[in-house]
């Protein structure tokens, strides 16, 4: 008999018909007459309720039905008398597939804490937690495709291995096959990267934005959505050492356009959320309310269905870089020093506290900042007609700070040369670089979304180390 799965069984109402299902126990309960199987497959933040009449099966048989074992249960849909289901299983045959020693297994019929859970990621898909963020997950990432497909845009496969440093910040990761124990060095005393695999130095890329801008300048939009790899050492609960991230780049678009995208892009995947994961987001709103329940009333976050629904249906607020170090200049926090880092005028570099004031106390609402310092902003920026600022951009969210980074690009050959020479970066090994400004330039814009941050935002969850099956950070690389 096919088997069915449990999201597709919850729906249906063929009352009387024999289905087949398999799945993993969550718990069992009951009697010796009856016994309830909470059984779950990945495909519902609900359980299918199994009820097996304890005398048609034997001792032995219902013995191994314990929480973590994967079982095969034939048997009749019937609508449920219990509350909180409408459709139940009453079996005929269950079979166990996987049995499961409930005195070693490491998850309980109980609340878990996060920590605990990461310490355990290879078991925590099997949690309603991230059941729950998992198919999120899949959902945010189908609709960055069918978006992007919808309109035009094409999806490019940059490389991951890389010999230039997109943002140029030198948090790259190498990659090498030399032996590290015996490094071959030149006469100099330098290694000699050229017996290395590759015949140069490389590394895991931090950003598919340059090769990007090379398919855009032929193909008009396109969009690339890849791992990054970033050694920075920031072990906050907003950073990965290895991240997935959405980076569009488009021909013919200037910083207006850019802006337009990005909001209309990240509102497009909350509505998304909202149309398509009701019911795991009704569930994580309630972990969340939960978590923060002994929080203070002005300390609580916004309920998560009526934050994404707020965001939606509301304007970002844009404005310039300087225009908010006026607005951190004459805030509180300011005033009686309570930022970490001290703001102290133009060319200071806003840190998430200060990103967070702007969108949670003072707009509350999402905000666009532009045209920020030259000096604080990548090499590959338009440079703007005042000599300070370049026509970049940076999309705050409440709770995340930032989500998107991005900006118009110098298109011009001179301009774009004199900044590289500036800051002293290759300009030879950047030649196929350069030459997008030699052939046929043109303006053009591109940002990145970061895919956990967003993650974060849609999931209502605290760390970015629960929106990613596996994370990496800091001393970090378990599984
Ligand atoms: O602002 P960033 O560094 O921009 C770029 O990499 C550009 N090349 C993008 C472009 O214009 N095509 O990074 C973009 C986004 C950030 O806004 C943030 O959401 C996310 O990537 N991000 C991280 N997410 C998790 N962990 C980290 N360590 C991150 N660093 C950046
Ligand atoms: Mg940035």
């Amino acid at each position: 008999m096919r088997r069915t799965k449990v999201a597709a069984i919850l729906r249906d109402t063929e009352y009387g018909k024999e289905v087949n299902v398999k799945g993993w126990v969550r718990t069992r309960r009951g009697n010796k007459f009856v016994n309830f199987i909470a059984l779950n497959d990945g495909s519902s933040i609900h359980n299918l309720q199994i009820v097996a009449d304890v005398p048609k099966f034997s001792e032995e048989l219902i013995k191994r039905i314990t929480t973590g074992s994967a079982i095969s249960v034939t048997g009749v849909l019937a609508e449920s008398s219990g509350s909180g289901q409408s459709v139940e299983v009453q079996a005929t045959n269950i079979e166990v597939i996987g049995d499961c020693n409930a005195d070693e297994y490491p998850l309980q019929p109980k609340k878990h804490s996060l920590e605990f859970l990461r310490d355990i990621a290879h078991l925590r898909f099997r949690t309603n937690i991230f059941g729950a963020i998992t198919r999120v997950r899949h959902s945010m990432i189908f609709a960055v495709h069918k978006f992007f497909s919808e309109k035009g845009f094409y999806n490019i496969h940059t490389p991951i291995i890389t010999a230039s440093d997109a943002e140029g910040a030198g948090e790259m990761f190498r990659v090498t096959t030399l032996d590290v124990n015996n490094i071959p060095k030149t006469e100099d005393g330098i290694v000699d990267f050229s017996q290395d695999f590759f015949g140069k130095s490389t590394n895991l890329t931090v950003s598919g934005q340059l090769e990007g801008e090379l398919a855009a300048l032929a193909m008009s939009e396109i969009y690339t959505f890849g791992p990054t790899f970033r050694a920075e050492n920031s072990n906050t609960a907003r950073h990965l050492a290895e991240f997935w991230m959405i980076e569009p780049e488009m021909a013919f678009y200037d910083l207006d356009d850019n802006m337009d995208l990005a909001e209309e892009f990240t509102k497009y995947l909350l509505n998304y959320a909202l149309d398509n994961c009701k019911e795991d987001l009704e569930f994580l709103s309630n972990r969340q309310q939960e978590e923060e329940k002994n929080k203070k009333a002005e300390d609580r976050s916004m309920e998560l269905i009526e934050k994404l629904k707020f965001v939606v249906e509301n304007d970002y607020v844009r404005l310039t870089y300087s225009e908010a170090i006026d607005i951190l200049m004459n805030s509180k926090p300011h005033k009686k020093n309570k930022f970490q880092y001290p703001i102290t005028g133009f060319g200071s570099d806003l840190q998430a506290e200060h990103e967070r004031y702007l969108v949670e106390k003072h707009f509350k609402k999402p905000v666009i900042l532009t045209d920020y310092p030259m000096s604080i902003k990548a090499f590959y920026m338009k440079q703007s007609d005042d000599g300070r600022t370049v026509r970049a951009m940076d999309v705050l969210f409440p709770q995340i700070g930032e989500i998107i980074g991005g900006s118009q690009r110098e298109e011009s050959y001179d301009k774009l040369l004199e900044r590289m020479r500036v800051l002293d970066l290759p300009e030879k090994e950047m030649y196929w670089y350069l030459d997008t400004r030699r052939f046929g330039s043109v303006p053009h814009s591109g940002f990145g979304l970061g895919f956990e941050r967003l993650m974060l935002f849609v999931s209502g969850m605290g760390n970015i180390r629960d929106v990613i099956p596996f994370p990496r950070t800091p001393k970090n690389a378990e599984f």
